[in-house]
């Protein structure tokens, strides 16, 4: 199952870093789960909002863990890095304070977690993992 709201991890998604893709696997599952759920005709709204707010602060955690991660091998990508981290983490809050369906903000989170896999794991976080692999030759 692929589509907007989902994604199927595979290899292509592998940076090589076994904890980096630890926490990369757990988003994609925790947002396939959200559109799983929001599928399924008995599923309760707070079920679906409860499972956001893990995603949420699944993201933020990571975010953290995987600059921390880039720092401590002093990688040059390091900088940029936070900055964009910095753009997800502002996108996350933004949600708090918008004025709409608290369902809609999950669903806006989901598709946050899957902008962040499908287009900065794969442009921005292999491009570190190569900078550190071409460091450890
Ligand atoms: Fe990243």
């Amino acid at each position: 199952m692929d589509n907007l709201w989902t994604i199927i991890w595979d290899d292509t998604l592998l940076t090589g870093v076994k904890e980096l893709d630890k926490l990369h696997e757990a988003i994609a599952g925790n947002a396939n789960k959200i559109y799983a759920i929001c599928i399924n005709p008995g599923t309760k709204e707070e079920e679906i909002i409860k499972l956001a707010g893990f995603l949420k602060q699944q993201l933020m955690i990571h975010f953290d863990l995987e600059v921390d991660f880039y720092k401590k091998n002093k990688l040059l990508c390091y900088e940029r890095h936070v900055f964009l981290h910095q753009e997800f983490k502002d996108e996350l809050k933004k949600l708090d304070k918008l004025n709409m369906p608290i369902i809609v903000k999950a669903l806006m989170t989901n598709q946050i977690a899957l902008f962040y896999l499908k287009n900065h794991l794969i442009e921005e976080d292999k491009k570190c993992i190569k900078e550190l692999k071409n460091k450890e030759v």
